[in-house]
């Protein structure tokens, strides 16, 4: 058994994985256009599952599609401990977000087995089904299945804007296992990724010791008019419901602000109908994501958008719904694994800082049944759902050396 003090990941290798897979579903634009449950999807998963078997690890898959490859250690009786994120993209997403924390976690596989090093515990590479929420609402749906959030029907019975079931999606592209969604155990979870934001650039430092994710709410709003000539209605006989999302998506910005610097929000899909220039907008549907570290903060800011959205829409005599279909709550990782990260970032000889999360990330579910964090790199500019999101091969490469890093 050789005896290794510091693993050194493999740099250009993790590279070349991440250019090599960036081309499933690459955009002309230099980013990843790869919607979860697609057939884009599949041909990463694919390629995940056979790059993991290659290194003699056996790849299970759960009733919601998690992946899971598994390294056997020295102790059986001692849970796995995992690492991964997730392999979608959004429409217009970059090389980086959650492609990182995979690919960094198989580099670390890989590192492993070059060196012949076997680990007490099993170690467990994780691809999360649908972290992303763009084509089925909501975001970390799958990692929320297996965290008991949500329960696999809720989760098979989402649809797309299209009407597509995530269940039959699911099946189409041959990725519904027969596992239980949760019966794994992790004696710990650690997701890489990027930053998303321009904290770690603006001071220099390279990693993001970080020690929690921001709270989360998500809603679907749909305004009520009526469709009309436009060319012959007076303005005064009008209900242009686009007229009234309009208003509301100015009185949600101006909400986030009032609650800046910490809180944010945005409308970030809207669909007019009927959607023809000499007609009356008739019906109006738009989503709003609000977010903040604190619940009580978000308490206050939905029950601005709900007095809002009756104060705006009334006068322009339009009718709406309006459900919370996603509240996620602030999130605090386990101080034992944030103080490996601060040890490993150290060890390796990074600068870095506490930071908590502005995203996302399928940790924040995790979190609840096993001791979970992250690591953070990152990206230029803060840049990111966005296909120029850029995070450098040293950035790359300085994340995935902490995932194998000794204390
Ligand atoms: C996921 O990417 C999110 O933060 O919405
Ligand atoms: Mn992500
Ligand atoms: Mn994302």
């Amino acid at each position: 058994m050789p005896q290794i003090q510091n693993l050194q990941i493999n740099a250009e290798r993790l590279w070349d994985t991440l250019m090599e897979t960036a081309q499933i579903g690459a955009t002309a634009k230099g980013g990843i256009c790869r919607l979860t449950l697609t057939d884009l999807d599949r041909k990463v998963r694919d390629w995940f599952k056979a790059r993991c078997e290659a290194l003699g690890c056996t790849v299970s898959v759960d009733e919601v599609g998690n992946m899971f490859a598994h390294r056997p250690g020295k102790n059986q009786d001692l849970a796995p401990i995992a690492m991964g994120s997730h392999l979608d993209t959004q429409p217009t997403g970059g090389k980086f977000d959650g492609v990182l924390g995979v690919l960094g976690a198989l580099e670390a596989l890989r590192t492993l087995h070059d060196a012949g090093y076997e680990t007490n515990a099993a170690i467990e590479v994780v691809n999360w089904t649908n972290e992303e929420g763009s084509r089925f609402a909501p975001a970390m749906l799958a990692s929320g299945v297996f965290a008991g959030v949500f329960t696999p029907e809720f989760a098979h019975t989402r649809q797309d804007r299209d009407g597509k079931a995530f269940g039959e999606e699911l099946a189409r592209i041959g990725y519904k296992g027969a596992e239980k969604a949760g019966a794994r155990k992790f004696s710990a979870m650690f997701e890489l990724h990027i930053e998303q934001g321009p904290i770690l650039e603006d001071e220099g430092r390279m990693i993001g010791v970080v020690q929690g994710v921001q709270g989360m709410r998500w809603y679907e709003i749909t305004i009520a008019g009526q469709e009309a000539h436009t060319g012959a209605t007076p303005m005064r006989l009008r209900k242009n419901a686009l007229l009234g999302a309009a208003r509301m998506i100015e009185r949600i910005d101006a909400i986030a602000w009032e609650h800046a610097p910490d809180a944010v929000g945005a409308v970030g899909l809207l669909e007019n109908k009927p959607n023809s220039r000499n007609v009356v907008p008739g019906e109006v549907f738009f989503t709003v994501d609000f977010r903040h570290p604190e619940d009580k903060v978000l308490d206050t800011m939905e029950a601005k958008l709900r007095a809002s959205l009756a104060e705006i829409l009334a006068p322009l005599r339009l009718a709406y719904s309006e459900t919370r279909i996603w509240n996620s709550p602030p999130v605090k990782f386990a101080p034992e694994l944030i103080e490996c990260v601060r040890i490993g970032a150290e060890k390796a000889g990074f600068k870095w800082r506490k930071m908590i999360s502005g995203a996302g990330h399928d940790a924040a579910y995790v979190a609840r049944v096993a001791p979970t964090t992250m690591i953070f790199v990152p990206c230029a500019g803060g840049i990111s759902h966005n296909e120029a999101e850029s995070t450098s091969f040293d950035e790359c490469t300085a994340g995935a050396q902490v995932l194998v890093q000794r204390g």
